[in-house]
């Protein structure tokens, strides 16, 4: 099974269009595909997917209850469908859940009993037995390191982490190293990392020099994703995917566009292999 957490410290970065699309190209190789929402923002994978309907009901199910114990078993009255994925939904009441984990641990704590407010999504997912359904997990939270990250990487195990090769965004080799070295002591676990995607990547001097330097890293750097505005924009303009706005809303193919979809194959072929996923013919 492949899970993974796409995680940067930095925002803006492209961790949801990546989400989206890698799960994508995971989906049309042929693997069963889940996507989970973490953010609790409005610019979420849920609304670029356009599964976010629901996120401001507060009488909705939703993972938050599956979280804390009020919801249990089956996902499956909160799982929503796009371009052949399964999606978990995003909703407001994620900006609360470490008050309301905490809670629960301080209850718990006054029986004598154990409950890590960092393993909760691990065990929905195990109740679930989602591993028997789906052969890909990829979760998206939001940039902050908090309950809701910790929860992901629990559950995973593993990051891809989307890289800014831009003066600000770059946070070199050591800190990238810093940050999985950061998580694995936070949570005491081995985090693996699948791969460094650096994206919006313009061929300058200084961001060639970046990008040399993240390769001779310790971490893999399956693909390097370019500046694409006008294609990711219009993915979240049309809340899609680009392999569905392309047929869709392009009127002629544009090679570097056809390029960028081979690129999240590529990194979709990488992100399979590195877990032996076998890779069925579409
Ligand atoms: N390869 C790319 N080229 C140009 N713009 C991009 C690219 N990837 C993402 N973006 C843009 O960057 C912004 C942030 O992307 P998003 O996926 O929401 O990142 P995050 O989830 O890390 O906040 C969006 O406006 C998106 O259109
Ligand atoms: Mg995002």
């Amino acid at each position: 099974m492949l899970t993974a957490t796409v995680y940067s410290e930095a925002g803006g970065v492209g961790k949801t269009s990546l989400t989206a699309n890698l799960g994508r190209a995971l989906s049309d190789a042929g693997h069963e595909v889940l996507l989970i929402d973490l953010d609790p923002q409005d610019a979420s994978l849920s609304y670029l997917l356009d599964v976010d309907d629901e996120r401001d009901n507060p009488e909705a199910n939703n993972l938050v209850r599956y979280l804390v114990g009020r919801s249990e078993g089956s996902l499956e009255p909160i799982i929503r469908e796009a371009e052949g994925m399964d999606i978990i939904p995003s909703h407001n009441m994620l900006e609360q859940i470490s008050k309301h984990l905490q809670r629960r641990a301080n209850e718990a704590a006054d029986f004598g009993e154990s409950f890590n407010v960092n393993k909760q999504l691990l065990r929905v997912l195990r109740e679930a037995g989602v591993q028997d359904k789906y052969d890909v997990i990829l979760i998206d939270p939001a940039a902050t390191a908090d309950t809701k990250v910790y929860n992901a990487i629990h559950a995973t195990r593993s990051l891809i982490i989307p890289f800014e090769p831009t003066g600000k965004g770059s946070q070199s080799v050591s800190g990238l190293e810093d940050l999985v070295l950061g998580l694995e002591e936070q949570l005491s676990i081995d985090v693996g990392v699948m791969g460094i995607v650096p994206n919006k990547y313009k061929d300058t001097r200084d961001q060639q020099q970046i990008i040399t330097e993240v390769q001779d890293g310790p971490y893999a750097v399956p693909v390097v994703f370019r500046e694409r505005s006008s294609l990711i924009e219009g993915c979240w303009n049309k809340q899609c995917t680009a392999f569905k706005y392309i047929p869709e809303h392009r009127k002629r193919e544009r090679d570097y566009e056809r390029d960028t979809l081979e690129k999240f194959e590529t990194l979709a072929e990488w992100c399979a292999s590195e877990v032996g996923l076998e890779v069925m013919e579409a």
